[in-house]
């Protein structure tokens, strides 16, 4: 196939391969996508037509988290793994709307997440993006232009939103986690959000069977292993929950249910 690219993408894409970033990104009414995505997301959203709502519900869950560690848990650095495509509602906006001189480091495998990662954060001297692997989580972590930014002396809020649903488990998702913590300081925090295996089978086994074809295929877990996620950490309320459900702005009557589940957690006193 062939397509025609902007010139300021990087020439290391796939655009023939889905991606999960720009499948989210076209669900999500952004602009960095191409028709193999867009196809890719069409069929998936026949197969469960509250699939763009959840693909929602994962975006607002974020910036409801956002809002809850900076405003009342008073977290000022946060690095987020699997950042996504960054056009709608990002982390470095949010917090520093609510306290301007929070530090934010992104980390994407997706190059086209970085890349129009780095255009908006040029000017940016608080925040930073960096391609990376997070089933290589040790380089993630030693990374120089992360380690610059953020200091993991104090609190970091890590943000592991949509992404550990794409690890499969020979990648080891609850030791990646593990090394997460363990690089923590006292008073940080652990945001996950990631698609439940506990909903109608069919809608599952679709949406596993569907992804197998983009470049990091889906993984949903059941509620147990979600829950096991956050080993070391204490959720704080209301725990793990459908994401609407998890500290709503407004509660109403019938929320619909989403195949994802999403929580917060604080580190817990070590030993
Ligand atoms: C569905 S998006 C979620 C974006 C954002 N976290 C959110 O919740 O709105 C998942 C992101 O994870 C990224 N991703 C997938 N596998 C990854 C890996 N091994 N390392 C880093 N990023 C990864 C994808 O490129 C994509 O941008």
């Amino acid at each position: 196939m062939s397509v025609s690219l902007p010139d300021w993408l990087p020439e290391d894409i796939d655009p023939t391969t889905p991606s999960v970033a720009r499948i989210y990104d076209y669900m999500l009414g952004g602009f960095a996508n191409f028709e193999v995505d867009r196809t890719l997301a069409d069929g998936l959203a026949r197969t469960d037509p509250d699939l763009i709502a959840t693909t929602r519900a994962y975006r607002t869950f974020l910036r409801r988290v956002v809002t809850y560690l900076v405003a009342e848990a008073g977290v000022r650095q946060f690095l987020d793994l699997g950042s996504g495509i960054p056009t709608v509602g990002n982390v470095h906006e949010i917090a520093n709307n609510i306290a301007p001189g929070v530090r934010v480091a992104y980390v994407d495998i997706d190059p086209v997440a970085v890349s129009i990662g780095r255009r908006i954060l040029t000017a940016d001297s608080r925040a930073t993006v960096v391609r990376g692997d997070v089933t290589r989580i040790d380089s993630v972590l030693d990374n120089p232009a992360i380690t610059g930014l953020l200091d993991f002396t104090r609190p970091v809020a890590v943000l592991m939103l949509a992404v550990l649903h794409v690890i499969p488990e020979d990648a080891g998702p609850r030791t990646i986690v593990a090394r997460v913590r363990e690089k923590l300081a006292e008073g940080s925090y652990l945001a996950i959000s990631h698609g439940c295996s506990d909903g109608p089978r069919h809608l599952v086994d679709k949406i596993n069977k569907v992804s197998q074809s983009t470049s990091t295929a889906a993984v949903m877990r059941s509620r147990d292993d979600i829950a096991a996620l956050f080993d070391g950490f204490d959720l704080i309320e209301p725990g793990l929950t459908d994401l609407p459900r998890w500290r709503p702005d407004e509660v109403p009557d019938d929320i619909p249910a989403t195949l994802a589940l999403g929580g917060v957690g604080r580190l817990a006193p070590r030993n």
